[in-house]
């Protein structure tokens, strides 16, 4: 099939917070290198993003901050897009879910596959607040974490251990607004049947499309693997896109039905706005000769390659993607990216703290791009890469040949003589560098393109530094022209390399070189510039990022894990059990006990048990063994052999897992459920009671 033209979406993000780092380097930077390289390549292309504005993460924030849903997606949706504008994400349009014409387009489309019998309607048990009279989202439900007993987490997910978990799972679930407890009550909602497009997604996904990347491949087979089945598309909930269906009011269409088909919806928009431009919506989405390509983060893998194909294709009359290029995630200075813990970098701060440096954060996020694997952000390495790549090479390449020429020349290109050896080698160095970078492109690997484009600006300051131009000026004024044409030659020849990756950058050096736009096709002419041609004003390209600015940035993020853990210990103390008095207790019961300290002999874990450690105890009374449940607290019991610790002495002996215990060792519980054995402040005789 040959193409005639490229649909680019990227995944539309909830507008219940600003965007970060995380977004720019796992969707947007690369979608934009890529669609910024196809029009230079003079592709009809089409760049489609926009604001999902629908679910449950917006009506969390506007609770948060004490606003209506509607303030916070248009608060948010303006905040993003202003962060996508600043950083140069050329979008052709960036619209909205709670368009007009979107929210018309989404119900026709679910109403159409409502009408065609394309849904199973199904009724099950939810969580329920029968306070509120609300059904409850995974998202609105918390509770203690099932495998690592973290109060407060989310019915999908453990913020502390990063289980994915459903709201069945969670130990004591309670509303995540009110904390009233939960109970279960009946509910009908439609279902995609995923599982009748099984067939259909295997052969389309893991026959037909073996070159997709294999994070996004892999896991589409595991889906697969697992067998699919069917998929809610509605949720009870007074927030997004009501279902177009009698008996279905209070209930609305999940967010992620709605969601992609904002691809669409913002396609029209655009399409209807400017016909002439963009010519017809449907060309773009049910023409065979369109390419649709999703940049999406890993999160979002199996609504963009299984569910929405599913939709898609259940409908009938549309596309399905071609590509679906997913990142892995970023991390911050070694922890996971979090917009409820404010571990960020947010893209509309940095815009105010680094003006006029949004290429190094596009170079230094595309250089770490997480392609493969999760990576992480660094400031040092911002730094570093800002100062020893862009600085040192980039810029000061292109620097170096600008002064010389104007010191030597005038500010015009001077006339190219004889090129000698060395400089035929340079020249054919880099014309290879065009088709690398295009291969790459091509690839979706843009890391590797971009270091690629680096090595272009290598070659060109090891050129000037081996030809030292100003020292030959003393003596050969011919020889000194024909290297600086040849400089400027491959400085021409960068502004077109960098401009998919450093669009604002390559502007300027256009500017300083009085270039008009040009085409990636002359990629490796070294004509770019004519002889006698003036040039602009120099400036410097990049500046050096001094440390002191790199240490504001490492403080506030201080400032701000210092913060996250004390609302955590704020958080775990709501969770302590309260004190109560109970009538009947006085030190009789106490005394039943006969509570004594020992010496740890030896600690093991139990085998084929993930809780129990078995402990040999010296008690000065001949020795015994007991079981205590705290394996998950110590996973290297090794740090115990030697330490005293109080234990009760006359409780019956009780068998488990085949062992005898002879006891029960204290240990106190920390807020966190973590368990911590008790002992004693000085060395005591085994033995000795407590008391
Ligand atoms: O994960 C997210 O941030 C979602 N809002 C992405 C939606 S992508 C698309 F389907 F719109
Ligand atoms: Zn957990």
């Amino acid at each position: 099939m040959t193409f005639q033209r490229t649909l680019v979406t990227t995944a539309l993000p909830y507008a219940n917070g600003p965007v970060h780092i995380g977004h720019l380097a796992g969707v947007y930077v690369p979608a934009d290198i890529y669609v910024r390289y196809l029009r230079l390549k003079g592709e009809n292309v089409l760049f489609v993003g926009g604001s999902d504005e629908h679910g449950v993460p917006v009506t969390i924030r506007a609770r948060k901050e004490g606003i209506t849903t509607q303030e916070v997606v248009d608060r948010y949706h303006n905040i993003i897009k202003n962060s996508f504008e600043g950083f140069g994400i050329s979008f052709d349009v960036y619209s909205r879910t709670t368009s007009k014409i979107h929210h018309q387009l989404a119900s026709d489309f679910f109403r159409k596959l409502y009408d065609e019998g394309k849904f199973v309607e199904q009724t099950s048990e939810q969580f329920y607040d029968p306070e509120t009279q609300e059904f409850l989202t995974d998202r609105n439900i918390r509770g203690e974490c099932p495998r690592c007993h973290a109060a407060g987490a989310y019915g999908d997910q453990c913020e502390k251990c990063g289980a994915t978990l459903s709201p069945d799972e969670l130990i004591n679930p309670y509303n995540a607004i009110n904390g009233n407890p939960l109970t279960k009550k009946e509910t009908k909602h439609w279902y995609l049947p995923l599982d009748q497009y099984q067939q259909w997604l295997e052969e389309w996904i893991l026959q037909e499309h073996k070159e997709w990347r294999p994070n996004v491949y892999g896991q589409c087979k595991s889906w697969l693997d697992g067998g699919l089945r069917p998929r809610a598309v509605t949720r009870d909930l007074d927030w997004g896109i009501p279902v177009p269906v009698e008996g279905a009011e209070g209930k609305v269409l999940y967010v992620w039905f709605d969601a992609p088909i904002g691809y669409i919806s913002n396609t029209k928009e655009l399409c209807d706005a400017k016909p002439e431009h963009f010519g017809n919506w449907e060309t773009w989405w049910k023409d065979p000769s369109t390419r649709l390509i999703h940049f999406i983060g890993k999160d979002n893998i199996v609504f963009h390659c299984i569910v929405f194909p599913t939709m898609l294709k259940a409908e009938g009359s549309y596309i399905v993607p071609d590509n679906v290029p997913s990142n892995e995630f970023l991390n911050l200075e070694g922890d996971k990216i979090s917009t409820s813990r404010n571990w960020a970098v947010w893209l509309n701060e940095y815009l105010v703290d680094f003006p006029d440096k949004q290429d190094v954060l596009r170079y230094v996020l595309t250089a770490n791009a997480p392609e493969t694997k999760d990576n992480d952000f660094t400031w040092a390495d911002f730094q570093a890469r800002n100062n020893n790549e862009l600085v040192a090479i980039y810029g000061n390449f292109v620097n170096r040949a600008l002064v010389l020429t104007k010191k030597y020349f005038d500010g015009k290109v001077p006339a190219v003589g004889t090129f000698n050896e060395y400089d035929q080698a340079t020249i054919a160095e880099f014309q290879n560098v065009k088709a690398e970078v295009e291969k790459l492109l091509n690839d979706f690997r843009f890391r590797d393109a971009q270091k690629e484009a680096m090595n272009l600006a290598r070659i060109g300051n090891k050129y000037l530094a081996d030809t030292e131009p100003w020292k030959i000026a003393k003596t050969d004024m011919d020889r000194t022209a024909t290297i600086l044409h040849l400089a400027l030659q491959i400085a021409a020849n960068l502004s077109v390399a960098f401009e998919p990756f450093l669009p604002f950058s390559s502007a300027k050096l256009r500017k300083m070189l009085s270039m008009s736009e040009l085409k990636w096709e002359e990629l490796g002419n070294i004509n770019l510039l004519q002889e006698g041609q003036e040039l602009g004003e120099v400036s410097l390209l990049f500046e050096k990022i001094e440390d002191a600015t790199i240490q504001a940035q490492l403080d506030r993020l201080a400032n701000i894990k210092a913060a996250n853990e004390e609302a955590e210990k704020q958080e775990a103390l709501k969770n302590w059990k309260p004190v109560e008095i109970k009538e009947n207790t006085n030190i009789d019961e106490f005394v039943k006990m006969d509570i004594r300290v020992a010496t740890v002999i030896d600690c093991q874990p139990v085998k084929k048990s993930d809780r129990l450690l078995q402990f040999r105890l010296d008690d000065g009374m001949g020795g015994r063994t007991i079981l205590s449940g705290i394996a998950q607290s110590y996973p290297d019991p090794s740090v115990l052999i030697g330490k005293q610790v109080l234990f009760i002495a006359n409780f019956p002996p009780r068998k488990m897992m085949g062992i005898e215990s002879q006891g029960m060792i204290l240990s106190a519980v920390d807020a966190d459920g973590k368990l911590v054995v008790t002992t004693v402040t000085a060395q005591v005789k085994n033995g000795s009671q407590v008391g």
